[in-house]
């Protein structure tokens, strides 16, 4: 097996995330925390009709970093597709690029989404998603991993769901510990990571509600998984990689004030590198502020008075008053 990022053991994953994991923002996070082993692009739907637009495709993985080759071994490309759609035509683009890591999503929730057969809802056709699969792995020679949830209504065919994968060669399967319809309700159940451990030889990276430092431990030692991935908890604490790294694998002491000290300095740092980043590829003061808000929504947690704080931040009327608002902040 290879000794891409992916397959490295213990690795902490960056999950793909539509509306923010584009260039800019996977280059900020890889050049201020690059202690995260891996991101993903959020997925590119494949369309059912019309050419495909193969420029698209370039910039939905990001050209510059497609020009480097120490920032493309850290980046995978996630597609979201169906049955009808035009895989084996995006496919072969990707290979065109030398892609190395092709990522199936097959956890999508969304409603239109599963009405056109794709995402989740794959994972309760096996006719549907065998051929998707070999139309994938038959035309791909970089590696192919899978990003799952439990089940699409529920979990009866899980184990089938998990042979057939692994029976098509794909390489290693994410597993968000939900079913479709749970969407994002309560809290992930890591014993179904558990459960798949023992049922398939290709590694199993877990996902689902690992929020602390505490919980990469747990999660690992529970389940044995082989890595694990983080979406809402990065958002939440984009430097939780850095944290897991320095203070668990040095077998250091979490030390609490610490890391409240650190986290505004942290805080600065993700700005900061987000700001560089959007500003380099010519986005205007609003379109950035508007991020800055969506991103607002996921930090701030762990403050006191996190309400007044995020409102303050949630209000501005401009990216300067957004920054005066951080400035200020201790
Ligand atoms: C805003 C947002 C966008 C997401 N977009 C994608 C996506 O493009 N592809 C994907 O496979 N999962 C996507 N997900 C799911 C996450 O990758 C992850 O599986 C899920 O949030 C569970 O992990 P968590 O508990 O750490 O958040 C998205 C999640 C969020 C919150």
């Amino acid at each position: 097996m290879s000794n891409f990022d992916v397959f490295k053991k213990n690795s902490l994953l960056f999950a793909p995330m539509e509306g923010i994991t584009d260039e800019p923002y996977r280059l900020a996070m890889l050049k201020t925390f690059p202690e995260w082993d891996q991101f993903f692009t959020d997925f590119l739907r494949v369309p059912t009709v019309g050419k495909i637009n193969e420029k698209l495709v370039h910039e939905h993985y990001g050209l510059r970093i497609h020009a480097n080759p120490e920032w493309r071994k850290k980046n995978s490309f996630q597609i979201l597709t169906t049955p009808r759609a035009q895989t084996l035509a995006v496919v072969e683009i990707l290979e065109d690029m030398k892609m190395h890591h092709l990522d199936l999503n097959l956890g999508c929730p969304s409603k239109k989404v599963n009405s056109h057969l794709g995402g989740a809802y794959l994972l309760s056709d096996h006719k549907a998603l065998r051929e998707v699969l070999k139309t994938i792995r038959d035309n791909f020679t970089g590696h192919f991993t899978v990003k799952m949830r439990i089940g699409y209504r529920d979990d009866k065919t899980f184990s089938e769901t998990l042979k057939l994968i692994e029976g098509e060669g794909v390489e290693a399967i994410t597993l968000h510990a939900r079913t479709r319809d749970q969407l994002y309700k309560g809290v992930a159940d890591w014993s179904y990571i558990t459960e798949a451990v023992k049922q398939v030889q290709v590694p199993l990276i877990g996902n689902g509600d690992i929020w602390i430092v505490e919980d990469i431990e747990k999660i690992f030692n529970e389940t044995k998984c082989h890595s694990v991935m983080f979406g809402r908890s990065a958002l939440k604490t984009p430097w939780l990689a850095k944290l897991y790294k320095e203070y668990i694998e040095e077998d250091a002491h979490i030390d609490e004030t610490f890391l409240l000290i650190e986290r505004k300095n942290y805080l600065d740092q993700y700005f900061d590198a987000l700001y560089r980043e959007y500003k380099e590829v010519g986005w205007e003061d609003n379109l950035i502020l508007k991020r800055f808000k969506s991103f607002s929504r996921n930090l701030f947690d762990d403050y006191e008075d996190f309400e007044t704080i995020r409102g303050r931040f949630l209000r501005s009327e401009s990216l300067a008053e957004f920054q005066d608002h951080l400035a200020a902040l201790k």
